[in-house]
């Protein structure tokens, strides 16, 4: 199959063809960063699943390598799927996978480098007292899968597994003592009923002040831990954030942290099977996760090619600790070229102002919006408790008091295709409610099959300290990937343009609302990474 060129990302994370889906096993070891993830070499559709293999110096550049791990044992004969990687005291990489046994049960095993001398980590061996975990006689063979990485405190090294007891997730958990013999302990770190399977759960612990990331083994007074699923009902991730207790390997969410499908998401778009890992090199916990076509698998098919991992976020605790902060990783600044910049200009109800010479296909844009007046917010009415709904009911186009107002991104000079990022302010009875939209409804003429949701999250904000808005968004041909409020709000889109490619995308700064908003705008031109994957 030939790959067509069209809608390929110019620098996020995509092999040259075939399909993608899950990042596995993120680390870094002995001055690499190692991305592995669910890749199929033989179409561009789910299946054959192995562990493709890349390495980077800078994530940014990256070098493909032969898959690390791949159906070759009776116990991972029918797949290789999601999993982990951990790095032993010593600098002892260990990888926790899924392998899918000749009866298509899940189970966990692990892997070790084959010559750890080797900083690329090209080969894996799987030791022969594989696996290290099965489903118990009461538990669901098919509902039992990606490991995490583990964690030691007071001498005992712990891990989750994914899984799912009728309509029940559930996050199992295994001690060991020695990382060989993994024994289940009697509780669950966690469970909540009407969630469904729990795939890819992260357990990790967020550091009380500032941005540093923790090592996932570090623990004490100045943490609290984050437990991340991926909900396979919904297609979204939740996570909560809570106090763990070790002694009883209890997890207890914080009071205002709500459980299950009205929980906290890293992303209100498509964004889905994250693993985070912590850099030493910068202190930081970085996040990846994969962000699937909307399109339809013919079209993949067609394409040669399906998914991509999105841009690299770190992670931290906000200073609030109600929720987490995401920001892309800083390296992605060296790929801005092409610089342009809007100062304090206004924009009045109706006005579309274009951000000219910069390639609006390929960009980064940071833009705060000024507030001089929250008196015209428009009544928020309190039912509208779903974030999405409420973006498909006021879109971009529905006049508004405070906002709308954004970007218009990946659009056509005449408008007929763009993909509007843009803030709404409401006002409740005693705040005002902010709601950031990455609507989709309108980004492609072509209605057939395109999956186009107006995903949308409300944002955490109290315009009554700061009467501003910030929104970060990268454009990347068919990806809208926007950070609002400094990280507090995140949306990915994926889109198909029809006329808004290449040179014919545009990009503008918009306001719908009758309340004047003031603009201080910088973008970029993004360059191509030199290497990715090739
Ligand atoms: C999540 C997932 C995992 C599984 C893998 C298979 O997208 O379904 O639960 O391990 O993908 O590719």
């Amino acid at each position: 199959v030939k790959v067509k060129q069209l809608h390929r990302t110019g620098y996020h994370f995509q092999p040259p063809r075939n399909w993608i889906n899950d990042p596995n096993g993120p680390m870094y070891y002995k001055g690499i960063y190692h991305l592995f993830y669910q890749y199929n070499p033989k179409g561009a559709v789910w299946g054959n699943i192995v562990w493709a293999h890349s390495v980077s110096k800078d994530l940014i550049n990256w070098e493909a390598l032969e898959p690390a791990i791949y159906p070759s044992k009776p116990f991972d004969i029918k797949g290789c799927w999601s999993g982990s990687a951990t790095v032993l005291p010593g600098n002892k990489p260990v990888i926790f996978y899924t392998g899918i046994d000749p009866q298509g049960k899940q189970i966990q095993n692990y892997a070790i480098p084959s010559n750890s001398s080797d900083p690329y980590l090209r080969q894996w061996t799987k030791p022969t007292d594989n696996p290290i975990a099965v489903a118990g006689f009461k538990m669901n063979k098919t509902a039992f899968r990606d490991p995490t990485t583990a964690w030691k405190i007071d001498e005992h090294w712990r891990m989750l597994v994914g899984g799912r007891r009728n309509q029940r997730g559930i996050a199992h958990l295994y001690r060991s003592r020695d990382f060989k013999k993994w024994t289940k302990a009697q509780h669950p770190l966690h469970s909540v009923p009407n969630t469904g399977m729990w795939e890819c759960p992260d357990f990790y612990p967020v550091a009380l002040f500032g941005e540093a990331g923790q090592n996932t083994s570090a623990f004490g007074p100045n943490v609290k831990h984050v437990l991340k699923v991926s909900l396979d009902a919904t297609r979204f991730e939740y996570y909560t954030l809570g106090e763990y207790f070790p002694s009883r390997d209890k997890y207890v969410v914080d009071m205002d942290s709500i459980d299950g499908r009205d929980g906290l998401r890293y992303d209100y778009g498509n964004f889905y099977a994250s693993k985070s890992f912590f850099d030493p090199v910068k202190d930081r916990r970085i996040l990846w996760g994969w962000a699937n076509e909307s399109d339809t698998p013919q079209d993949d098919v067609s394409k040669g090619w399906a998914g991509i991992q999105t841009i690299p976020r770190k992670v931290w605790l906000d200073p609030n600790r109600k929720q987490l902060l995401q920001w892309p990783v800083e390296e992605i600044e060296t790929l801005r070229s092409q610089n342009v910049r809007l100062s304090e200009k206004k924009l009045k109800l109706g006005d579309r102002i274009e951000v000219e010479e910069i390639t609006a296909a390929q960009a980064d844009v940071d833009v705060t919006f000024s507030i001089p007046n929250l008196d015209k917010a428009e009544p928020f009415d309190p039912s509208w408790t779903n974030a999405q709904e409420l973006c498909s009911l006021k879109g971009s186009s529905v006049q508004g008091g405070v906002g709308p107002f954004g970007l218009l991104t990946l659009a056509s000079q005449k408008l007929e295709e763009y993909t509007p990022v843009f803030f709404r302010v409401f006002k409740a009875q005693y705040k005002h409610v902010v709601l950031l939209c990455s609507d989709a409804r309108s980004s492609s003429l072509r209605n057939i099959g395109l999956y186009k949701p107006s995903f949308a999250g409300f944002v955490d904000v109290d315009l009554s300290e700061k009467k501003q808005l910030s929104l970060r968004s990268l454009i990347d041909h068919s990806v809208v990937e926007s950070f609002g409020a400094g990280g507090k709000t995140c949306i990915t889109s994926r889109v198909y343009p029809t006329l808004a490619v290449f040179g014919d995308a545009h990009l503008f700064a918009f306001n719908n609302g009758t309340e004047t908003i003031i603009v201080d705008l910088n973008a970029w031109s993004m360059r191509k990474p030199n290497k990715m994957n090739n």
